[in-house]
């Protein structure tokens, strides 16, 4: 059989209670099959940072990447917890493994199934899928501060583009439109960042050149933002800046029903490093431990990961999976498990 090595980091707070159930959908749809799925779990998150104080060693690092691919809950203690003052497990967790593994394409889908209530009243067709870059833009954290704690502060985020990082999210990103329904959006906020903004817009001008059948249009990023909430089926693949994409993907999922139900895909398109799955969502200290989380965005992020594995079949099963459990939702609460559960249910059917 076919052995893939998988990394699981359930991490804090929602995570490992959806990243159990997301386990249970993957057993069972390579259940008897002939691609196993060999396991490693990963202790990392501000829970173990409290308790040794590491967040993600070398070792860590090295194990991680020895892995094929990786599934990750979600990372982050409660905010304002004095004990994490001065940690920062977002940065030195999430964000240092997005980086290391070049994981330069964060993928998130956004669809509203057949059933799924949502907060529009008139919400139309809505599937498209936000292709936002990974390792780039304000996210690189090469910001400084001076005069800390004093009036005369000044705190500095430098957002980093450079020619290579943006042409490579936007090759993806055209690649994508041209397997789905050939419609391209740029989201920038080029009227503001201007050297940034000129950078992004002059390199989707020159690759919309190869894709001639890819109908190409740019919004500002507050426009954008009205877009998603009154007109979202006018998108098909939405290519955008690192924090654009962060905003713009917890509303995406807010407009298809809630953010427990939007999956995520870091992705190194090279493959030369695992890429790493994981829903949009964080650890959702509000919830943790109630069993009130949907566990469906991280059963969607296997259906992402399988896909990528090349496993169309496995992945198209969850998928249909998920859809019909939505469509059989009769607005009755259930749990984290109970929804697992009865997705896993329909792939042993
Ligand atoms: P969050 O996504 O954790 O929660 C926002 C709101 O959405 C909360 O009310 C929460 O209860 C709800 N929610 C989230 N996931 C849900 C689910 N599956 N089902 C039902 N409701 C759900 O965002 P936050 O509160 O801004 O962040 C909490 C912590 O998570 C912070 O430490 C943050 O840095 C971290 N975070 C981590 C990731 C990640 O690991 N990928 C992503 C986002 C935030
Ligand atoms: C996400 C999260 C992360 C991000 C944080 C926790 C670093 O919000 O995955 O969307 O901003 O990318
Ligand atoms: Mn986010």
């Amino acid at each position: 059989p076919r052995v893939v090595k998988l990394a699981v980091i359930p991490g804090d707070g929602i995570g490992p209670e959806v990243i159990a159930e997301a386990e249970k959908v993957l057993d069972a749809v390579t259940a008897g099959g002939d691609v196993v799925f060999e396991k490693t779990r990963f202790s990392l998150g501000a829970g173990r940072y409290l308790e040794t104080g590491d967040t993600l060693t070398d070792d860590d690092l090295d194990a991680i990447k020895a892995h094929d691919a990786i599934l990750l809950g979600a990372v982050g203690g409660t905010p304002g917890d004095p004990r994490l003052a001065g940690a920062n497990i977002e940065r030195g967790l999430l964000l240092k493994l997005r980086f290391a593994l070049d994981h330069y394409v964060n993928l998130r889908p956004s669809k509203l199934y057949p059933g799924q209530d949502g907060p529009l009243a008139e919400p139309g067709d809505i599937d498209f899928v936000v292709v936002r870059e990974g390792t780039e833009g304000p996210y690189v954290g090469n910001g400084g501060s001076i005069r800390q704690g004093t009036p005369h502060e000044v705190a500095n985020e430098t957002s980093v583009n450079t020619a290579f990082g943006v042409e490579r999210v936007v090759r993806y990103a055209f690649a994508l439109a041209e397997r789905r329904s050939r419609r391209l959006t740029l989201v920038h906020k080029t009227n503001v960042l201007v050297n940034a903004g000129r950078l992004w817009q002059r390199i989707v001008d020159e690759v919309a050149r190869e894709h001639p059948d890819v109908a190409v249009d740019y919004l500002h990023v507050d426009a954008a933002t009205i877009f998603l909430v009154t007109n979202p089926g006018r998108f098909d693949v939405i290519v955008t800046d690192n924090l654009f994409g962060d905003i713009l993907t917890d509303l995406a999922g807010a407009v298809t029903g809630g953010i427990g139900l939007a999956a995520s895909g870091n992705i190194n398109p090279d493959g030369d490093f695992p890429s790493m799955f994981e829903p949009v969502h964080g650890s959702a200290p509000d919830i943790a431990g109630t069993q009130q989380a949907d566990p469906t965005a991280a059963i969607g992020s296997i259906a992402l990961l399988l896909d990528h594995l090349g496993l169309q079949d496995a992945a198209d099963r969850v998928s249909r999976a998920i859809e019909d459990d939505i469509a059989a939702r009769t607005g009755e609460k259930r749990s984290t498990a109970e929804i697992g559960d009865a997705i896993a249910s329909r792939l042993k059917a």
